[in-house]
């Protein structure tokens, strides 16, 4: 009878060991499943930047579930985005997504994505059509960055024409100061060429008193303004800003500097549509922006850089369309205090 015991007792010992085991493995197996959801590596090109943050999350959003991120914050330097690139490839990563520091930097990552046989979705800082063309995986997630300025410039117009007390001294000309991005970045080129032609096109006579680089900055931008005001004072009719990071330093000054008390109103336009500058538009400190659709962009930025890990065309089973440069394009749209709440919407 004891024997017998002793028998059953180390039987259920013997048992219950298998079935640790068991679960050990068990948990292995979904570690394994872990370790094999697909590797994409994305760079940014600093994560100090406002309009980046919210591409960085809504990427972050739609890779849930589906796949691992490598993220790397560049921090504004190209040598340091091109050893990430060289790092990711010997993680494994199945596809890139990089958002240049340099735009004329792109044959170069093309080069090592093409020596790793990896596709490649670069986003908000386009390359060259040309270097995008001479590689077959390599695709271009952004806006068209023409639209954005000519958004603001059509918003510039309008506001001017109804509100003829902007014009201070009375002289039928724009006055303005413009704060623009990186040079040499396309949307910056573009926003700063655009805004100003389409003000000329709807008939109002511009005069140019500042045009320099705020870097994409909130403390260049207020910088700029500080040094601006006390250049030139109230001979400053409208101040322009290729985003929302500018447009919220220059605002900074502003009201350092008497503005937007009686009689003191200054018109600043931006473009992006982050929470803060929507926060000045509801208060009456900005006049107007353009939503860059962060949330947007950053979803078919991931859901191009997946398809492509996953061996399938860029596009399936997406609503994007490519155009002729092999780019998905996402809109822009106008944001007064109008419109506000579909522009809240879209950063939430
Ligand atoms: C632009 C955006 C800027 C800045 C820049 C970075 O599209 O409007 O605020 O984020 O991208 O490349």
């Amino acid at each position: 009878m004891k024997k017998l015991f002793v028998l059953l007792l180390s039987l259920v010992m013997v048992f219950s060991m298998v079935a640790c085991g068991g679960s050990n493995e068990a948990s292995e197996t979904t570690t394994e499943a872990k370790d094999e959801a697909v590797k994409i590596g994305v760079t940014i090109y600093k994560f100090d930047d406002n309009f980046m943050s919210f591409v960085r999350r809504a990427i972050g959003t739609a890779a849930e579930g589906s796949a691992e991120l490598i993220l790397n914050d560049s921090n504004n330097s190209q040598a340091t985005q091109n050893d990430q690139v060289d790092m990711m490839i010997s993680k494994g990563v199945k596809s890139l997504a990089i958002n240049l520091v340099d735009p004329q930097a792109a044959p170069t990552i093309i080069t090592k994505a093409e020596q790793a046989g990896l596709p490649v979705i670069f986003f908000n800082k386009e390359p060259e059509a040309s270097v995008l063309k001479s590689y077959d995986k390599a695709w271009y997630v952004g806006t068209a960055s023409s639209e954005a300025g000519i958004i603001q410039g059509e918003m510039i117009a309008e506001m001017w024409k109804a509100n003829p007390e902007w014009d201070r001294n009375g002289d039928g000309v724009l006055n303005y100061v413009l704060m623009k991005g990186e040079p040499g970045h396309p949307d910056a080129e573009a926003r700063t060429k655009y805004a100003v032609d389409v003000v000329k096109e709807a008939g109002i006579e511009m005069n140019e008193l500042e045009l320099q680089t705020g870097m994409w900055d909130s403390v260049k931008g207020k910088e700029l303004m500080d040094a601006w005001l006390a250049k030139h004072g109230d001979e400053i009719e409208f101040v322009i800003c290729n985003n929302d990071g500018m447009a919220l330093g220059a605002i900074e000054s502003l009201k350092g500097n008497g503005y937007f008390g009686d009689g003191t109103y200054m018109p600043v336009v931006g473009v992006d549509a982050i929470p803060d500058a929507l926060e000045q538009i509801k208060s009456n400190y900005m006049a107007g922006t353009v939503l860059n659709d962060a949330k947007n962009q950053g979803k078919a930025t991931f859901e191009l850089a997946y398809n492509v890990a996953m061996g399938k065309e860029p596009l399936e089973g997406t609503d994007w369309e490519l155009d002729g440069n092999k780019a998905v394009r996402v809109p822009y749209v106008a944001v007064t205090i109008d419109n506000i709440d579909f522009a809240e919407e879209a950063y939430k």
